[in-house]
């Protein structure tokens, strides 16, 4: 049984709530007492995978399960998925416009800095059949 879970529901190409979820996301962590580096990781990757949904991804949905000994977010879009998903996580690679890269976007650092700043990343995707992320931290 987890101890808390929360579900919120992002929104494709909404750049005004874009990265809501993940400040929320951030206070209710703050509010357990977790410690700053462990959120400040967890938010790095509810932001990043959030922004993916955003701007890759289609409509989806983020959940936040915090258990006794690790924090798990799942993110899922029902958007084109990945088709080449190493290839999605090496640094540099973007798909991203030329609108999104105007607004800042497209360093292609996403997926990398999840992979980075997780304790466990798993992505399930296929062309056509949107977008799994499931990433774990683990608290001792
Ligand atoms: N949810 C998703 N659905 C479909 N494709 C995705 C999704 N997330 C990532 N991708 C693909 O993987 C690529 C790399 O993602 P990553 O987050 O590393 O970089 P980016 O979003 O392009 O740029 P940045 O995150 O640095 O602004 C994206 O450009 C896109 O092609
Ligand atoms: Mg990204």
């Amino acid at each position: 049984m987890p101890e808390l879970q929360r579900n919120f529901k992002v929104k494709f190409n909404d750049f005004m709530k874009a990265g809501d979820v993940s400040i929320q996301i951030q206070s209710i962590l703050k509010a357990i007492g977790f410690d700053p580096d462990l959120i400040r990781r967890v938010s790095v990757c509810a932001y990043e995978s959030e922004m993916n949904v955003v701007m890759h991804g289609g409509d989806g949905d983020v959940s936040l399960i915090v258990g006794p000994k690790d924090i798990t977010v799942h993110v899922r879009d029902d958007g084109p998925g990945i088709e080449n998903t190493e290839q999605a996580f090496q640094e540099g690679y973007s798909t991203a416009t030329h609108e999104h890269r105007e607004m800042g976007f497209g360093a292609g650092m996403g997926l990398p800095n999840i992979k980075k700043s997780a304790d466990t990343v798993e992505v399930n995707s296929k062309k056509g059949k949107g977008t799994h992320l499931k990433i774990s931290f683990n608290v001792e």
